[in-house]
């Protein structure tokens, strides 16, 4: 049974070495570009290193021409990680291939991206050109990419609803350009596992050069299929699966990094041939950083990193579990690095004690920054009895969010009730350390509050969303509060967190820091027309 899962070369013999099959992280680019999923520099900084934690062979990093945010977040992340090969994407020209380039120079394993759509629909409606313009484009390309950097990758986007020769023909040609590896992707989110392991078959049979590359996929989960699909072009012979954590991307999202890797990790009596470089110890943490940054959580019942994807409610289920854990589990949540529920601290833990928590945990802190968690922490095991991982968690990524402070919450007080005018008063602190206080009215005390914040900075806001979760059991827990608002009519929306036991002081913080969020981005964007002089 397992033997029909493994790789066979074109002449029906199996590979007995184990074959590498390469990560490649996309959830910077692709995860990244979906709405709401936007991040800032200093936020794609902390993502990568986290990726880099979790082992991932290549992790994409940004569009760089696309807009000079995503320039600097991928010259950044590009001299930041070293263990990583980092990628950049360009479209199939040379201004786009010479401005990734420059973002991506100092990387220690740069990776040029360039693509082009090979579809006949793409083709003919939007790029307007011939097959045979586009195969010239296509070598041109990467023959140009191939002069700056020696780790190429080649996409032909929407190659599943391309002419199956052509794209042959198309993979030929990149390799013979120079590109080391060819994706093929399921842009579209259309194929099913099948027609695609079909493919990719085709494609290891019929190219004649393509044992000098590493043929990929990246598939989109339209159909919900993109994990299935992945793992069946792995069956084929593809040696690179593109995938992003939580499966965030373009529309239904992109295959999810977790589920291709746990498929592949839980079910190795298929797989025995094949070896990951993932550490999977990483994966809920990674899964956690990335909720907490874009303040979109996933589903409970989501695979591997879901609220109740180890939950077991059911009696019979509970009966079997305590009976014997492989009765109802298929792998265990600590091989995925999924906190136990224990209650770890309270307000006569010492700081030695959460030091060693927040380290086991997985996260490195500097010596100021445990003062500060410290004090956080004091605060909030006054208020709460217990003190879980979840509120740990929460109360570092709150604390350590990045991005400069514009303002800073000072005191929070309210009034209101069924027979009172919604009241309240805020304190803010500038970068100066001036301390302002204003007071105002709203529709209930968290509009109240958000209002007094406006007529502090004296920037008008529209609050566009407003979410609030509880970080924990129990009526004692913190409230994690997401917002996302527009401010100064600036065409755009910005997310911001906020926690505490108190849900309005939780408001007022997610608020604080939309608008700090936002006076970042504005100051960035005057730097940059002040630095062109104009
Ligand atoms: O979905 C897609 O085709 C892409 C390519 C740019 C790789 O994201
Ligand atoms: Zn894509």
């Amino acid at each position: 049974m397992a033997e029909c899962f493994k790789y066979k070369d074109k002449n029906n013999r199996r590979n007995t070495m184990s074959r590498k099959i390469m990560v490649f992280d996309t959830t910077l680019r692709d995860g990244e570009q979906a709405p709401g999923f936007s991040m800032n520099v200093d936020e794609k900084l902390r993502m990568a290193i986290q990726l880099e934690k979790l082992g991932v062979d290549v992790m994409e990093a940004g569009f760089p021409i696309s807009s000079p945010g995503d320039f600097e977040a991928v010259s950044k992340v590009a001299q930041t990680v070293k263990n990583s090969a980092v990628a950049g994407l360009c479209r199939a020209n040379k201004k786009d291939i010479e401005v990734g380039w420059d973002a991506l120079k100092h990387a220690v394993r740069p990776r040029i991206h360039t693509f082009i759509a090979t579809s006949n629909i793409h083709m003919e409606h939007k790029l307007k050109k011939s097959p045979e313009e586009v195969l010239q484009i296509a070598e041109d390309s990467v023959k140009f990419a191939r002069n700056l950097c020696e780790d190429v990758e080649f996409s032909a986007e929407d190659a599943i609803r391309s002419d199956l020769d052509f794209l042959c023909k198309v993979v030929e040609t990149v390799i013979n350009a120079g590109a080391s590896t060819v994706n093929i992707p399921d842009t579209v989110g259309y194929t099913v596992p099948m027609e695609f392991e079909k493919v990719i078959s085709t494609i290891m049979n019929k190219v004649p050069n393509v044992d000098k590359a590493r043929i990929s996929v990246h598939c989109h989960n339209d159909l919900g299929l993109a994990v299935a699909n992945s793992i069946a072009a792995v069956k084929a012979g593809a040696t690179q699966i593109e995938c992003t954590v939580n499966g965030i991307g373009e529309r239904a999202g992109n295959a999810s990094l977790e589920e291709v890797v746990m498929a592949i990790n839980t079910r190795k009596d298929l797989f025995d041939d094949i070896e990951l470089g993932v550490n999977t110890k990483e994966i809920y943490r990674t899964s956690r950083l990335l909720t907490s940054i874009t303040g979109v959580g996933v589903q409970p019942n989501k695979a591997i990193v879901g609220k109740n994807a180890f939950a077991h409610e059911a009696g019979i289920h509970q009966d079997g579990v305590l009976k014997n854990r492989t009765t109802y589990e298929i792998m265990t949540p600590e091989s995925v690095g999924y906190p136990s529920n224990a209650l770890v601290l309270g307000k006569h833990s010492g700081r030695h004690a959460l030091v060693k928590r927040i380290e086991d945990l997985g996260f490195t802190l500097e010596k100021d920054q445990i003062e500060k968690a410290y004090n956080k922490f004091k605060e909030l095991a006054d208020k709460k009895k217990e003190v879980y991982d979840e509120d740990l968690e929460t109360l570092i990524e709150q604390q350590f969010k990045g991005g400069k402070e514009f303002y800073t919450l000072g005191s929070v007080s309210f009034s209101s009730g069924n027979s009172a005018i919604p009241t309240a008063t805020v304190q803010l602190s500038n970068g100066d350390g001036v301390t302002v206080t204003d007071a105002s009215i709203g529709d209930g005390p968290v509009d109240a509050c958000f209002k007094a914040i406006e007529r502090i900075a004296d920037i008008a806001g529209r609050l566009k969303s407003y979410r609030i979760n509880a970080v924990t059991e129990g009526k004692d827990a913190q409230g994690e509060v997401v917002v996302s608002a527009e401010f100064e009519e600036c065409g755009y929306d910005v997310t911001g967190r906020g926690s505490s036991t108190d849900v309005v002081v939780a408001s007022a913080e997610a608020y604080l820091n939309a608008m700090n969020r936002y006076l970042s981005r504005k100051d960035q964007k005057a730097e940059k027309v002040a630095d062109k002089g104009v």
